[in-house]
């Protein structure tokens, strides 16, 4: 069930140097959607995820979060704001310095409120739940790539937070990680009341199982919003990176 906007762009766009990366993308994460977002590799999924987040700026149009425009409220108030943001990055971007259990922990104690005894039994928890019990004492260098991806997971959503961007979070995982994450995403979706969820995937056949809503962004544009059903009457592109095999590169045909 999906209800008020949360998170609304109009007119986004955003370059590196001369190049648009993404231009004139009109875009609504509804309270209690599981929006997926998919396209080609390199088509600009990730730079979106950022711009949502408020961790990057537009260079055109505006992103507003409950309302508010990111670009005109104060550092407190972003910095604020972001605390209701859980988000998984592609490239993990844990905490080197920091063990497992503290780059976990991260946004609890971020947020406080919660006394340490119950931080280390709720990290303990999400750790054990993605097959991850015994490396709460190591450091991210230590562990592989899946690894450090499920340890994104379980700090994107350790606060259960109201809006989670999930940027990639089965790649490189095998396929039983992989539903098991996709199992968390939507565990975490339904949490609490009115969660907004997006997760950016090439995997189109668990995010079928999860999503209510798909945009596709091709070439920096969005090329199809709406549900599954919606697909068969839209550009053919989107059926073919949907239903056939457009998975990783760009100008794959
Ligand atoms: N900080 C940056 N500076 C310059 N160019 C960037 C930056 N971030 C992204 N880009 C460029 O923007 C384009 C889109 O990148 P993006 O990471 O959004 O792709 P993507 O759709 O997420 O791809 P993938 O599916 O492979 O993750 C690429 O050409 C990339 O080189
Ligand atoms: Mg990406």
């Amino acid at each position: 069930m999906s209800g008020d906007a949360v998170i609304v762009c109009k007119g986004v766009g955003k370059r590196y140097g001369r190049k648009w990366i993404v231009r004139d993308i009109d875009l609504e994460v509804r309270a209690g959607e599981l929006l997926g977002l998919i396209g080609p590799g390199g088509h600009g999924k990730s730079v979106l995820l950022r711009l949502l987040a408020g961790l990057a700026t537009p260079d055109e149009g505006e992103v507003r979060v409950r309302g508010k425009n990111l670009a005109d409220i104060d550092p407190f108030e972003l910095a604020e704001l972001r605390r209701e943001y859980g988000y998984l990055f592609q490239n993990y971007a844990l905490f080197d310095f920091m063990s497992v259990a503290d780059n976990v922990a991260f946004p609890l104690r971020q947020a406080g409120g919660v006394e340490e005894p119950e931080i280390a039994r709720r990290v303990k928890e999400r750790l054990e739940q993605l097959g991850l019990g015994e490396a709460l004492d190591r450091f991210p260098s230590e562990l592989s790539g899946g690894m450090k991806k499920r340890v994104g997971m379980a700090r994107a959503t350790i606060g259960e937070p109201a809006i989670v961007l999930y940027d990639d979070p089965s790649a490189g995982l095998d396929p039983v990680t992989s539903s098991k994450i996709f199992r968390l995403v939507r565990t975490m979706h339904h949490s609490q009341d009115d969660v907004a969820s997006v997760v950016v995937s090439h995997d189109i056949d668990r995010m079928k199982v999860i999503c209510d809503r798909y945009v596709m962004i091709f070439e920096g544009k969005v090329l199809f919003d709406g549900p599954e059903e919606a697909i068969e009457g839209a550009d053919p592109m989107v059926g073919k990176f949907f239903f056939g095999s457009l998975g990783q590169s760009s100008g794959a045909s």
